[in-house]
């Protein structure tokens, strides 16, 4: 299509729509002529949120989810809050599971404040407060991605935070049964409770971080079935982030406080079926 359209390197690739479609361009200007120019123009929370900022692009391949990509930021991201009127209550949820997790990965409690006391503003979308709301998510991506711009130093990778156990949920249900949001915000949960059984995080923090989910209406308390158990582990073990072969859970210990660590089998079983001690594996 660039070929046909005459696109130089000078050439600007915009984007306009949610993760998929920015994803997809920012991937596309990387590659052709090995660099053009990509303004990407979200429109969903989840895009604006996350997606966006931080120049990761990709796609799926062949079943596993961003297997190819690049970094590569884009030249302009242009937000326009008032886009967010036209989502389903569902894909405005998908992005502000995104919003939750940042608020926990904060330097300070403003975000998690905010989000309880203005929440009826933010699931009514009110324009002024999804301008404060977006502004206060994208400064917490942006202080992660500022030290450690290409995931090199376990810095950015904080930012992963619940998505192990997302991506795993997020294959069991076949990527339509939950939402990515929805499965991020179980997973910063099941997270959760891995500190707070490890004894590595301040109980308070922890008992309000799991209360907000609660506030936002996620299916946190969610199991997965017994015979759900080994796409589940497998789809773990096939995590892209990991160290010496073992997968990076992030785990937290404070207010914008984290750790990574591997968990063990036992644990992630305990974490997220009902009844584990039948679990044939
Ligand atoms: N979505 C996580 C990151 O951009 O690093």
């Amino acid at each position: 299509m660039c070929v046909q359209e005459g696109i130089s390197r000078d050439d600007y690739i915009i984007a306009f729509g949610g993760g998929v479609v920015c994803d997809l361009a920012a991937f596309a200007a990387s590659i052709y002529m090995r660099g053009c120019k990509v303004i990407l123009v979200p429109t969903s929370l989840l895009c604006m949120v996350d997606a966006t900022l931080g120049g990761k692009t990709g796609c799926d391949f062949v079943g596993g989810k961003n297997l190819i990509g690049s970094f590569y930021p884009a030249e302009q991201v242009l937000i326009c809050p008032p886009l967010l009127k036209s989502l389903s209550e569902r894909e405005y949820l998908n992005g502000l599971a995104e919003v939750l997790k940042h608020a926990l990965l904060s330097k300070n409690e403003i975000l998690h404040k905010f989000l309880i006391s203005r929440k009826s503003q933010i699931l009514l979308r009110d324009e002024n407060t999804l301008l404060s709301l977006l502004e206060m998510s994208l400064e917490v991506k942006k202080s992660y991605i500022e030290k450690d711009p290409e995931e090199k130093l376990g810095i950015r990778q904080a930012l992963n935070l619940g998505h192990t156990f997302g991506h795993a949920l997020e294959s069991c249900g076949r990527f339509s049964r939950f939402s990515h949001g929805e499965s991020v915000a179980w997973g910063c949960v099941r997270a959760l409770e891995a500190s707070l059984l490890l004894k590595i995080v301040n109980e308070n923090f922890a008992n309000q971080a799991i209360k907000l989910f609660r506030l936002y209406n996620f299916d946190i308390d969610y199991k997965i079935g017994r015979g759900e158990w080994l796409e589940f582990f497998n789809t773990i073990q096939k995590d892209k982030k990991k160290r010496d072969g073992v997968v990076q859970f992030v785990l937290m210990k404070d207010q914008g406080e984290y750790v990574l660590t591997g968990l063990t089998k036992q644990m992630i079983m305990n974490l997220v079926i009902s009844n584990p001690g039948y679990v044939n594996d």
